[in-house]
């Protein structure tokens, strides 16, 4: 059997993209034709398109489905005959920090919003990433990512098996998730996305060199007198810190981010985000 899949992604520092491009070569190898395809590509028409399969990957952020991906999918035109999936990166558990790795409650939210599209969404799962929300927690070593990276990817291929061969699956929500995205993604939504931004600044080894600016998904930074400034229209995807080439974006929420490992996965570069 060889079927046209198409991948739509959002990824804010490369992760999500990550476990697209393993479902992709999953593919692949299986005799699909596929073609992968990000959120952010100007003109982007979505599903007028061959493809019977479409998957649509993201990262999770704070329990829910970025502002970003979230519209992406409220936007898409109504189909029909068309098969879905769903990939998720989470963060993964480092150092001890009180953050553990979960997608919240992005599956059933974006089953949700592509069952009422017309797609027949055939299953979702999630795989723990590095974690990049550097303004609360350290990412992982380069030896933790390595593990993780591969562990992410046995995961995946094993998903992407499972669902083509026609089986329906789903990770299950644990019911603790429910509660807490409704209760703290209206405020991550609300006030997080507009005010964290208020908190970000460069520390004395900014050059100016404008890659922040450039690789902001939203245009929400201009460099005013060779200093990046930050207006409201953040998605927290964390590029301005993590793309940095001299870590000179700093923020101080849960702790200073001062001396935090800094993280992006090469398979997103800044010349792929500079349009
Ligand atoms: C603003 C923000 C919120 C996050 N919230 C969660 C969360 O609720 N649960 C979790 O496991 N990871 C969370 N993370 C970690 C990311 O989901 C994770 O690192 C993901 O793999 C990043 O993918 P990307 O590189 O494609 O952006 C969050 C990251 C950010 C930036």
């Amino acid at each position: 059997m060889d079927t046209n899949v198409v991948i739509y992604y959002f990824s804010g520092t490369g992760n999500a993209k990550r476990l697209t491009t393993m479902a992709a070569d999953r593919l692949h190898a299986g005799g699909h034709a596929v073609e992968v395809r990000s959120i952010e590509e100007p003109g982007l028409s979505p599903c007028h398109d061959q493809a019977s399969w479409h998957g649509f990957a993201f990262p999770v952020y704070c329990f829910g489905v970025p502002r970003i991906m979230r519209r992406f999918l409220e936007n898409l035109p109504p189909v029909t005959d068309k098969r879905a999936f769903l990939l998720v990166s989470t963060g993964c558990e480092v150092e001890g920090i009180p953050m553990p790795p979960t997608e919240g409650r992005c599956l059933p939210i974006g089953r949700g919003i592509l069952a009422d599209k017309g797609y027949a969404v055939v299953g979702g799962t999630s795989a723990p990433m590095p974690n990049t929300w550097i303004m609360a927690v350290n990412a992982p070593t380069p030896e933790q990512t390595t593990q993780v990276v591969a562990r992410a990817e046995c995961h995946v291929q094993a998903f992407i098996d499972q669902v083509m061969a026609g089986q329906e699956l789903w990770k299950p929500t644990s019911r603790i998730w429910g509660p807490m995205e409704r209760l703290l993604n209206p405020l991550f939504q609300s006030r997080g996305l507009s005010r964290l931004p208020r908190l970000m600044r460069v520390d004395g080894t900014c050059t100016g060199c404008g890659i922040c600016a450039q690789v902001c998904p939203t245009g929400n930074i201009t460099l005013v007198d060779g200093r990046p400034t930050w207006s409201d229209r953040c998605e927290q995807c964390m590029r301005c810190f993590q793309f940095c080439p001299q870590e000179a974006v700093q923020s101080t929420f849960i702790g200073r981010t001062e001396g935090r490992r800094r993280y992006h996965d090469p398979g997103l570069t800044v010349r792929e985000l500079t349009r």
